[in-house]
């Protein structure tokens, strides 16, 4: 994976149907999707529940882009190496799901996969300050992890510039996840960001007999920023 400062517009299969994941990934790919990003919620770290490694592993054959999974559990560690053998492209875990997270980072880096790390709306951003030498992305959540469909809430946009200016030349990337649409897409590229995750914003109104409004969601995005 050749770091990229473009922004990139990773539709999340939370908000896909669950029944079709390889076709939905492969029409929103086909609609210009440039990363796939897969949500993984154990029910304990976050109040619900969707797949683990055995679904990424089935969903990997269809992504031809990069898999960009988010771990939104706790422990992580045990489960590094299932995630990477499954063909994770970027594994990201959250800050606030251990009290080890340069040992994970340092974890998920050693299976050859690119790490991530996520913060949720309540964490500041000098937690990363330590870590920014150790991780290729930073996951800025702009919604309390679980759910698809909720409110962006702005004042987590002040962190994607704090962070931006942390980053300096370093080659992270900043990703947005939670309540990106065609109207808060744009406060966070200007911001700094250049990974946009999107749920509803990206799946709404169309299916895989009916892709090419995937793609108008996706240009509606793309357009805005
Ligand atoms: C939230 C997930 C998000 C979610 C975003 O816990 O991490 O990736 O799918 O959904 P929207 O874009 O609908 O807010
Ligand atoms: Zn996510």
């Amino acid at each position: 994976m050749k770091f990229d400062h473009s922004v990139k517009i990773a539709p999340s299969i939370l908000s896909a149907d669950f029944a079709n994941f390889g076709a939905e990934i492969q029409a929103v790919e086909a609609q210009g999707a440039d990363w796939i990003h897969v949500d993984v919620m154990d029910g304990h770290f976050v109040p619900n529940i969707t797949f683990g490694p055995a679904t990424c592993a089935a969903i990997r054959p269809h992504i031809k882009t990069v898999m960009d999974v988010h771990l939104m559990i706790a422990p992580v560690d045990p489960y590094i190496e299932a995630f990477a053998a499954a063909g994770a492209d970027i594994i990201t875990a959250h800050v606030e799901a251990g009290p080890h997270i340069h040992r994970t980072l340092q974890a998920i880096r050693a299976t050859g996969a690119k790490a991530g790390l996520a913060l949720n709306p309540g964490t500041p951003a000098e937690v990363a300050a330590p870590l920014l030498d150790m991780v290729d992305l930073i996951c800025v959540m702009t919604v309390n992890p679980g759910f698809g469909g909720q409110k962006f809430i702005h004042s987590c946009v002040q962190k994607v510039t704090e962070l931006r200016e942390m980053i300096g030349d370093r080659e992270v990337h900043i990703e947005i996840d939670g309540g990106v649409d065609q109207s808060t897409a744009p406060l966070v590229v200007a911001a700094g960001a250049d990974v946009l995750v999107a749920g509803s914003a990206v799946f709404r109104g169309g299916s895989v007999s009916n892709p090419a409004t995937y793609g108008d969601n996706i240009r509606a995005i793309r357009n805005a920023v």
